[in-house]
């Protein structure tokens, strides 16, 4: 082995880019104790700023959605726009608008539903995917299958192809997050859920090979894997099905559905400049669901 130095000083020189936020972390304190003018103070809340940039979340009308939306306000983004299939926001989203506007931080929180015909076609092909769910292997039809997969897994490459299309032609970089889930990660003991699965396993491949092409223009790709959140989706396999709250809630150490507030951290730190390094990645937000 070689001594430390020796082998320190033969890594090859690599220009490091400096953060947009410097000085920062242990850089900022040495600064500091050499400059007088520099003064102490926490800076990792700046780091999770989103100030001047410009949000996308589809699916952002209600649930997890609508969480995530309202994160990226809270952390100041000019604006939100959430896309989803119901022509008007429901009396939740505009509630959630109203606080965004009373929160008086210059973020602003809009509402974009696609034209008719799409959406009638849109809502069809949701509730069918939102019906598939107890089917097994042997009898799920290949219809079905293939809907699942239309929206869960092409629609999700074609969202993040359309947001990084505008991220290249405005030379505006930005951070990408696709939600895939813990049923993309493990087959999940019990639960038949062939076509659901399969979707999701593809987002997190997607998302990696999406971001090594993506990475060398800035831009980030990475998804968030949830276990069980509570959210209108679940409650409508709930109440087709109590036993499934009881089976999920005990599927995890923490033995309990999670509240969707509980992915705020994990999108605020994704979202941000404060996961600058962090691409290709799936962080798996799942009451320890995995680990047992
Ligand atoms: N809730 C959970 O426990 C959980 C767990 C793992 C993963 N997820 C994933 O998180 C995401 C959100 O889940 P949720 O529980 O909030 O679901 P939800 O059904 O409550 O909300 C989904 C939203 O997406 C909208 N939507 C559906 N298809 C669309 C399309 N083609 N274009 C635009 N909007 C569309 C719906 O109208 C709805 O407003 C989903 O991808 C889901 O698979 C959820």
């Amino acid at each position: 082995m070689q001594p430390l130095e020796q082998s320190e000083a033969s890594l090859p020189v690599q220009s490091q880019p400096v953060s947009p936020r410097a000085p920062i972390g242990v850089n900022a304190a040495i600064q500091a104790s050499r400059d007088a003018t520099v003064i102490p103070r926490p800076r990792i809340l700046d780091e999770s700023s989103l100030k001047d940039r410009v949000g996308v979340v589809t699916g952002g009308h209600r649930g997890l959605g609508l969480e995530m939306a309202l994160v990226l306000c809270e952390l100041e983004a000019r604006a939100v726009y959430c896309f989803d299939l119901p022509a008007e926001p429901s009396e939740e989203w505009e509630s959630t608008q109203q606080y965004v506007r009373r929160m008086n931080n210059g973020s602003r929180l809009e509402y974009v539903s696609p034209d008719g015909r799409a959406n009638g076609r849109l809502h069809r092909r949701c509730r069918d995917c939102e019906t598939v769910g107890g089917e097994g292997c042997l009898e799920c039809p290949a219809t079905e299958f293939q809907e699942v997969l239309d929206v869960d897994t092409c629609g999700v490459f074609l969202t993040a192809q359309a947001a990084g299309r505008q991220m290249v032609r405005f030379g505006n970089p930005g951070s990408i997050i696709l939600i895939a889930s813990i049923a993309g990660n493990v087959a999940m003991k019990g639960e038949f859920l062939v076509a659901y699965k399969t979707s999701k396993s593809a987002v997190l491949q997607m998302s990696r090979s999406i971001a090594c092409e993506l990475a060398d223009k800035g831009i980030r790709v990475n998804t968030v894997s949830p276990g069980f959140f509570r959210s209108p989706m679940t409650k409508a396999t709930f109440d087709r099905s109590p036993d499934v709250l009881r089976r999920w809630s005990e599927g995890s150490p923490i033995g309990r559905f999670a509240r969707p507030d509980e992915l705020r951290g994990v999108i605020a730190w994704l979202a941000s400049d404060a996961s600058s390094f962090c691409t290709g990645s799936d962080i798996i937000v799942d009451g320890g669901y995995r680990v047992w």
